[in-house]
């Protein structure tokens, strides 16, 4: 499926799959999504004057945020980067500083764009490696050769050509040319690049790194380190990098989660954390649209979506720094979990919590069944929890089941066949803990 095109029905249909609820903010986002691809239908000239529409998800502790931003970026086939907002330290103090952000997307475009790319030209990598490895076991005929000899030298290559593909001649050893380890200095793109340019030099310098190394390698790692060799022989970079910044330009998405981090709230003691504003104020050139210098080149901001979610719970979005409120336009609010939620939460998601119990106990041959009305007094001690302490949303379900299995997960290795996990025992292992404030805020 290509993601870039989906609609938002669609969207919101993928995001149901994983997050229950939270309709809202999936419309948002699916609405967002969809700018992005019919701006990319427009005329250039009006294209250039839409500009995204920044989002801000605010939802309490557990609700979903981060999950919603974890399905998309598994969903994306644009560039999409997801960054904690408290990683960043203002320009001049010592850290990441919020330009990386940038740089990252640029290489995840990249690495993009060179998937693809691979797998447009399957087809002609996989030659390139083959001939190579046959180059290395049958000599080459000498130029004029005979006819005779040429039909016995295709009959030859056509029978190595079907040994190597049926992994025959794996561990044979052969020795092949590769270019020198590209080591990567950039630290993920946490060095400015400029840094990054010369640091590169440098090691070019000393190590020779254009220069290629003779190997010695079974088959089956020869035709990995070929692979690598015939992108780089049969790609130009510098063409991947302008795609990539394309791509980056107009699709790109970083998703800045935690941002209430970096807000300062009016009578908090962090008011003395100068920092934190800093990151606020670096942010707003960014999100604005500004050119960034990335390992890929130059990269404007002017079209990447943002989409930034925090809990706020210590502060408020109002107490953010005015000029960084307005640029995120788009408020959505994802409700707190009730009851009901929990209860499809813990059942409904691929992969929930109850299937993922179920299938780890199912390697120590034990087969675990929650009975529905267990099922459900499990939500219903998570939202008594959730309502008596601290609300933390659907993690509280991971507190809450850990500790009914305990017994179940630390004795399975004896037990086998079919257990059941019923009312009783959940009432048994529950109620109690429940019943005293205490023991819930220590316990569960
Ligand atoms: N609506 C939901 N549907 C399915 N799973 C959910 C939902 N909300 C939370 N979860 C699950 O609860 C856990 C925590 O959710 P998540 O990381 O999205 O919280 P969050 O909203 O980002 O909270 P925080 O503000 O603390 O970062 C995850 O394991 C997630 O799978
Ligand atoms: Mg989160």
């Amino acid at each position: 499926m290509n993601s870039s095109s989906m609609t938002p029905k669609e969207i919101v249909e993928y995001l149901d799959k994983y997050v229950i609820g939270q309709g809202g903010a999936k419309k948002v986002i699916a609405i967002a999504l969809r700018n992005r691809w019919r701006r990319m239908q427009l005329e250039p000239s009006m294209a250039q004057e839409v500009t995204p529409k920044n989002i801000l998800m605010i939802g309490s502790t557990g609700v979903g945020k981060t999950e919603i931003a974890r399905r998309l970026a598994k969903m994306m086939s644009l560039p999409f980067i997801k960054v904690e907002a408290s990683k960043y330290t203002e320009v001049g103090f010592v850290g990441r500083d919020v330009e990386s952000m940038v740089r990252d997307l640029a290489l995840e475009a990249l690495s993009i764009v060179k998937k693809e790319e691979s797998e447009k030209n399957r087809e002609k990598i996989e030659a390139y490696v083959e001939n190579k490895i046959i180059e290395k076991l049958l000599p080459p005929l000498p130029t004029g050769a005979s006819e005779e000899k040429q039909t016995s030298y295709d009959r030859a290559f056509a029978k190595k050509q079907e040994q190597l593909a049926n992994g025959e001649l794996d561990n044979l050893k052969i020795e092949i040319e590769v270019s020198g380890a590209s080591i990567d200095v950039s630290g993920a793109g946490n060095v400015p690049p400029e840094m990054a340019e010369v640091q590169e030099s440098i090691i070019q310098v000393i190590g020779g790194m254009n220069k290629k190394k003779k190997k010695e390698v079974s088959v089956k790692e020869a035709k990995k380190l070929l692979e690598y060799e015939a992108q780089k022989e049969l790609f130009n970079e510098d063409e991947l990098k302008q795609k990539a910044l394309e791509k980056a330009r107009s699709g790109g998405i970083i998703f800045i989660d935690e941002i209430d981090k970096v807000a300062v709230s009016a009578n908090s003691s962090s008011r003395q954390d100068p920092s934190k504003e800093g990151v606020q104020r670096d942010l707003l050139p960014i999100v604005e649209g500004s050119s960034v210098k990335t390992k890929v080149g130059q990269l404007d901001t002017d079209h990447i979506l943002f989409i930034a979610a925090g809990a706020f719970h210590l502060s408020k979005p109002s107490d953010l720094i005015p000029e960084l409120q307005g640029r995120f336009p788009l408020r959505v609010e994802l409700d707190s979990l009730t009851k009901e939620t929990l209860y499809r939460i813990l059942t409904e998601p691929e992969n929930s919590l109850v299937k993922q119990y179920e299938a780890l106990l199912k390697v120590e041959g034990v087969e675990l069944k929650f009975s529905e009305d267990a099922l459900r007094a499990i939500a219903n001690y998570s939202a008594i929890a959730n309502e008596k302490t601290e609300d933390i949303g659907a993690r509280r379900l991971h507190t809450v089941v850990e500790r009914l299995l305990e017994d179940i997960s630390f004795e399975a290795d004896s037990m086998s066949g079919e257990v059941e996990v019923t009312k009783d025992l959940v009432d048994e292992k529950l109620s109690q803990l429940v019943e005293s404030e205490d023991t819930t805020r220590y316990i569960l």
